[in-house]
Parts: structure tokens; sequence; C-alpha cells
């Protein structure tokens, strides 16, 4: 550890005899799938609750999960996509006039103000109890919010990824939307599954509950069935599905498959550009070429997305 301070606030958030935790993530704008969250949650003996980042973009409801969130007093973590909707604060950002950044500009216009200034202070790491065995919880992990935190990662990345995080703790990390568990040295890693957006097949909403037992926190997944059907609809009545374009249609398919989309859809619109001789890393694309790579996109044989397995990317 550097002189520097830790990247999260010194105090732990949660009172010290906090035994039972839930913690939700990816919510991506699905309130139906939060309620159903919450409402479980209410059930289950839990002491503490907490929302590991990715609140908006992906489904309809931006401007009610934060809502909820705020109204609820549920302390957050920030995810990349509330990273993305900051960059929309300058006006003259390029974003604004590029089609795959539609359903994120469509988030910024509707959250109101207190959302945004609620919004911008959602700190990138929490560390909710403290003790023998430390609780922390980061989007994807401290101090980067995309790194990919995975069955892949090998020894070098654990060292680092551990080495400035309190002895014996728990990470709870989120951002690849399939729940995993992973221990090293004493260290423990547990992945959320997505709240409102699951990529593992499964559509039921996913949260964890962790409980502190002798030997540290033991995590639980759980999977809630809530109304997919009537999500989808609101979805695809909403402005957002208007304004999003292809990429909010493409969100409306991992909402009802539970799979990836979005990832092989913009590797094809890569390959398609370098095929019209353009920059084959380009990652700024107008309505129509959106539209035109849609129209060529296989829908029938997207892969499996798995982000544990080898050679998984994204
Ligand atoms: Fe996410």
């Amino acid at each position: 550890m550097s002189t520097k301070d830790p990247p999260w606030p010194g105090e732990p958030l949660f009172p010290a005899n906090t035994s039972a935790v839930a913690i939700l993530s990816d919510v991506h704008g699905n309130i139906r799938a939060l309620d159903a969250i919450l409402d479980d949650i209410a059930e289950q003996g839990i002491d503490a609750v907490a929302c590991n980042g990715d609140l908006i973009t992906s489904s309809a409801h931006a401007s009610q999960v934060v809502a909820r969130l705020m109204a609820q007093g549920i302390p957050c973590t920030r995810g990349n996509h509330e990273r993305y909707l900051r960059e929309l604060d300058d006006p003259t950002h390029p974003k604004w006039g590029q089609a795959n950044w539609a359903p994120t500009c469509h988030d910024y216009r509707v959250l109101d103000a207190r959302q945004h200034a609620w919004l911008r202070r959602l700190p990138d790491t929490l560390l909710l109890c403290d003790g023998e065995y430390p609780l922390l919880m980061s989007h994807a992990a401290p101090g980067n919010d995309c790194v990919r935190v995975c069955a892949q990662n090998k020894e070098p990345f654990w060292r680092d990824l551990f080495a400035p995080l309190p002895r014996g703790c728990t990470l709870v990390g989120s951002h690849l939307h399939w729940f995993w568990r992973y221990s090293w040295h004493g260290y423990q890693f547990v992945r959320t599954p997505s709240a409102g957006l699951p990529l593992d097949g499964d559509t039921r909403a996913g949260y964890v509950i962790l409980r502190r037992g002798p030997e540290g926190w033991q995590a639980e997944q759980r999977r809630i069935p809530y109304d997919v059907e009537a999500e989808l609809a609101a979805f695809r009545a909403s402005d957002y599905y208007r304004e999003g374009g292809v990429v909010a249609h493409l969100f409306w398919e991992e909402l009802r498959t539970a799979r990836s989309w979005v990832l092989p859809f913009f590797a094809h619109a890569r390959k398609c550009a370098l095929e019209q001789a353009a920059d084959p890393n380009v990652t700024a694309f107008d309505r129509e070429q959106l539209q035109a790579a849609y129209r060529t996109f296989d829908r029938t044989r997207y892969p499996e997305y798995n982000p544990d397995a080898p050679g998984a990317s994204g």
C-alpha cells in the first residue's frame, strides 16, 4: 500500500454488528426488477442494502430507478454508465451527436437536477463493514469501473487487485452481469449477478446476500421472478426505445433473452466499417451506419456470453 489514502471513505458505512448485507447491481433502468428485489430483500432478514453501480441505461426507467434508490437511502457506487453520463455534462461533447450513445443521451435528458447532483456524488468504492473481515464494494474493481475480473485472470492480476485492500477482505464487484466467486490467499472476490439486465441466460432479477460467518462473508445468489413481459412491453412503448434507435433495441433483446447482443453487434459494426475501408477501431457511429450494420447482423447465431470462459471478451 502506498502512502496515498485509500480510494474509499475510512469509516465503514454499516454498524459493526451487521451480519447480513444484500447487494444488488446493474439495475440498468429496470424498475420492475428493482422493485421485485427490494420486496424479496424485505423478507430475508437483512440488516443493510447497497447497490453497486450501473443504475441507468439499457431499460426505459432510469429516472424511476434513481428516484427509488434515493428515496430508500440505499448507498450506491458509481458504475461505468454513471461515468458516461458525466461526459454529457459538456454540451459540446461529441457523444451528443453519436447514434451509439443515443440511449445515454436520452437518460441524461430525463434525469432531473436533484438526481444528477446525487449521481455526481457517487463514490468509486465503499467500505461497507470493518473488523476481522472487511467488506468492500466497487463496480468492477477499486479505481477501474471497466476491468474484467474473471476466471481468466492470472496470479499477478489478483496480487495487484488485493494488495491495496485490507487483509482478509471480501471485495464485491459487478459489471459482467454474471454471478461468480473466487478466493485468493485469504481474500475473496464476489461478483454480483445483474438485477435488471442478466446476461447468463436466466431472465430473473439477481442479487446477492452476504452473511457474516466465523470464517468471513458467505455469499448466496438469489434469483427473483418478476413480470419481464410487462417491462418489455413498457420498454417497447417508451420514448427511450424510440430515441435510443438500434442500440436501445439491442438492449431490449438482451432483456428479453438474458444474452449479450450489444457486444457482438458492435464487433460486427466495426467489421462493416473495416470493409468500407474506415477505421477498424471506430467507436462512433451515425444512425445510418448502425441501421446498415443491423440489417446484416446475424441475429440467429449471436455467441453465448460467459465472462469466465476461455477467450471471452467484452
Ligand atoms: Fe452493467
